[in-house]
């Protein structure tokens, strides 16, 4: 116990606990600020820059290199040493004692000079843009709303996401090159570990397969394979044609074109329970039955599945908040999926957890 200025006795052990809690929460409030920082480093071209000088780069060789006037030496060392503290970059100091910053596991996935992995940089550049960013500022009015229908994103926006892609060029661009990084990551991860779910499928249709880059990962990695990208016409107009892949503009929840298999990657997270229904019964209409080869393949989270950190039990909440925040979706448990796949009509499913926090889900008609 100490004495407090007006005599009175204050326990120091209370004190502590409260300045801790009160240094925490200031913490909490201000972590939208490293998610800024990570994007900055990303639009300043950071991770290629450390990663064309070869070894571990200075403040002084980094604002050379990005074209930095000196003057802001002070505030970029800040950001890359809380940049390092989150693991994205490491701090070292040289044997002349100064301090450089090197590429982590985390960084090296963000350069678009290193190997042959493709960069995943748009998927966060489109993540941390201001129109998936601006409807976070919405969340206390939304959840007041009566109306289940209306999302926080078209609360900011006016408009859905999808109709907002649809008016605007550079976001409809945006969006396609953060999804298009996502596929070439992911469909490298597929083939890697050997891709059993596409093995015997001769024909496939990619539902909502935006750019086609996932169609055409998987013609390379699978020869004889027809792929059909089928996505919006806004989509299907502007995307680059790829060898081997064909594209049919029109709308999933009206038709879905014939095929052995059909592949819905990161398409029903999107959308409600009762979207999702609809969208796998035209995908059921669309195969034939299972002794036949007929199936759906869906890449996506389930829930509680490929967590083994709490960092990537935390992950799965964000992406469940981002998918409430952007659109009508969710991320689903095994039993949520379950029920999906029994209210459309589907005999069995089979969960593969295969790219870290997302499982491949084949379900059988
Ligand atoms: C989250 S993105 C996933 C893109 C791609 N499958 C991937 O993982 O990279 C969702 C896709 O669904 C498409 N989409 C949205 N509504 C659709 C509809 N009614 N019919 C067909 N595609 C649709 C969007 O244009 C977008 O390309």
């Amino acid at each position: 116990m100490v004495a407090g200025a007006g005599g009175e006795l204050i326990n120091n052990g209370d004190v502590q606990e409260t300045l801790k809690a009160h240094g925490v929460l200031w913490n909490h409030a201000m972590s939208f600020i490293k998610s800024m920082c990570l994007k900055c480093a990303v639009e300043l071209d950071i991770p290629n820059a450390i990663f064309r000088h070869g070894m571990p780069a200075t403040i002084a060789e980094l604002l050379e290199k990005l074209s930095i006037p000196e003057a802001k030496s002070r505030r970029l060392r800040i950001l890359m040493r809380l940049l390092s503290r989150e693991g994205i970059f490491k701090s070292h100091i040289t044997l002349s004692g100064e301090e450089a910053f090197d590429l982590t596991p985390i960084s090296l996935l963000l350069t678009t000079v290193a190997g042959d992995r493709p960069s995943s940089s748009p998927f966060i550049l489109m993540l941390l843009d201001r129109h998936l960013v601006d409807p976070c500022q919405q969340l206390s009015h939304w959840f007041r709303l009566q109306d289940a229908a209306t999302t926080p994103f078209e609360m900011a926006h006016g408009k859905s996401f999808w109709e907002l892609a649809g008016d605007r060029p550079e976001f409809n661009d945006l969006f396609n090159k953060g999804m298009a990084s996502d596929s070439g990551f992911v469909m490298d991860v597929v083939t890697h570990i050997g891709g059993s779910a596409f093995r015997g499928v001769k024909t496939l249709v990619d539902v909502g397969g935006g750019t086609g880059m996932t169609a055409a990962a998987l013609v390379e990695a699978f020869p004889g394979l027809a792929c059909t990208v089928f996505d919006l016409p806004h989509v299907v107009e502007t995307a680059e044609r790829r060898k081997g892949v064909e594209f049919v503009g029109g709308d999933m929840f009206v038709e879905v074109p014939g095929a052995d298999a059909v592949l819905l990657k990161w398409i029903l997270h999107d959308w409600s329970d009762e979207d999702c229904v609809r969208i796998l019964r035209r995908c059921k209409e669309a195969i034939p039955p299972k002794e036949r080869g007929g199936k759906v393949i869906i890449i996506d989270m389930v829930v509680g599945v490929g967590v083994q950190s709490q960092t990537s039990v935390q992950t799965q909440l964000l992406f469940d908040l981002e998918m409430m925040i952007l659109t009508t979706g969710k991320e689903r448990d095994e039993g949520e999926w379950r029920k999906l796949f029994v209210a459309s009509g589907f005999g069995d499913y089979k969960i593969t957890p295969a790219i870290g926090l997302r499982s491949i889900i084949e379900v059988f008609p």
